[in-house]
């Protein structure tokens, strides 16, 4: 028997050789921390399918993100519960909006912290769409089309808002076509040319989103966002959703569900030279979370894991519902 030559063990026999060889590194500055954000005072009430991730009022929010500039987290993604609900999800892009309360008031607390606003109106319409319907029945049954062009204009108000307010990025995720150039229009015409867009270039019609819909009470009242979202069965259209998204002015990509489309998140990175985003959505952190609540698996290790293959597959930043727990845990190291 002839013995091996070639011997890759060599490369991992000790802590100080593994650590010079290792091709990813995760840490803090690739983290986006969400919030979901809510009115009236001394809210902070904790989301059931996401145990420690918070629903917080105005007033609650100092220590939050005290917590998060000091673990060294630069960003939060920001998601408002509003007070009022209607068809065109006017709450988005009032003047006095959550988001728009939330990000003055992130802004003069914390200047240097970004805040990353999601643009889309599930959270405020009355039928939980991303945009505006066009209702009928059918046999008895309420149905609707989400009209592509109308709700354009609502986005672009919407994004206009937070600018306004303060948000540093804009990051659309409502997958109507030509959002990208519709926003960045908007944003230019307001002043706003310096405001990068974080496109949801890829964005799934996932089960994967469960959770957030209950954290932000956004499900829809009928139908589904097949006809909006894309189909999970597809990979070439994410890169023809990546393509347009570019050509349209986006600054940054994302796709999202991160976990099960690693795949697409490689494929888009060796595409295009854009910045990749990757969204580690509600329902993956609730799987872990609950398997780690039964004692199934070790959460920090599975976590870090998890967030590491994700700028493995090609992630520059990591939009996960664990930015604390992954900062305090890379930190001990
Ligand atoms: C809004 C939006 C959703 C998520 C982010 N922005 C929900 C959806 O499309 O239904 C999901 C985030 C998560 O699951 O953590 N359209």
């Amino acid at each position: 028997m002839s013995l091996p030559f070639v011997r890759h063990r060599r490369l991992r026999q000790s802590a100080a050789i593994r650590g010079m060889v290792r091709e990813t590194v995760l840490t803090a500055d690739d983290f986006i921390q969400p919030i979901y954000v809510t009115f009236g005072t001394g809210v902070k009430s904790e989301i059931s399918s996401m145990p420690g991730v918070y629903r917080f009022s105005l007033d609650m929010l100092e220590e939050e993100l005290k917590e998060i500039v000091d673990l060294g987290i630069p960003a939060v993604l920001l998601f408002g519960i509003p007070e009022t609900k209607d068809s065109v999800g006017t709450s988005a892009f009032i003047e006095n909006g959550i988001v728009q309360e939330a990000t003055r008031l992130i802004k003069k607390l914390y200047p240097h912290l970004l805040v990353v606003a999601d643009t889309c109106l599930c959270e405020y319409t009355d039928h939980g769409h991303c945009g505006m319907v066009h209702t009928y029945e059918l046999d008895g049954q309420v149905c609707g089309d989400v009209l592509n062009d109308e709700s354009l204009e609502l986005h672009v108000k919407t994004a206009v808002s937070q600018a306004k307010a303060g948000a540093d990025i804009i990051a659309p995720s409502n997958m109507m076509d030509g959002f990208v150039q519709a926003i960045r229009a908007g944003l230019d015409e307001n002043g706003f040319q310096h405001i990068p867009i974080m496109s949801y270039s890829v964005k799934y019609s996932s089960a994967f989103y469960g959770p957030f819909r209950d954290a932000a009470d956004s499900a829809p009242q009928f139908g589904d966002r097949k006809s909006y979202q894309m189909d999970p069965a597809n990979s070439r259209e994410a890169i023809r959703e990546s393509e347009s998204d570019v050509a349209e002015g986006a600054d940054m990509l994302m796709v999202k569900p991160a976990l099960s489309y690693l795949d697409i998140m490689r494929q888009v990175k060796d595409r295009f030279d854009l910045p990749l985003v990757a969204y580690n959505v509600s329902g993956e952190y609730a799987m872990v979370k609950a398997a780690a609540q039964n004692g199934w698996v070790d959460e920090k290790a599975i976590t870090l894991e998890i967030l590491l293959s994700m700028k493995r597959a090609g992630a520059d930043i990591i939009i996960t519902y664990s930015a604390k727990d992954a900062a305090r845990w890379l930190a001990e190291k």
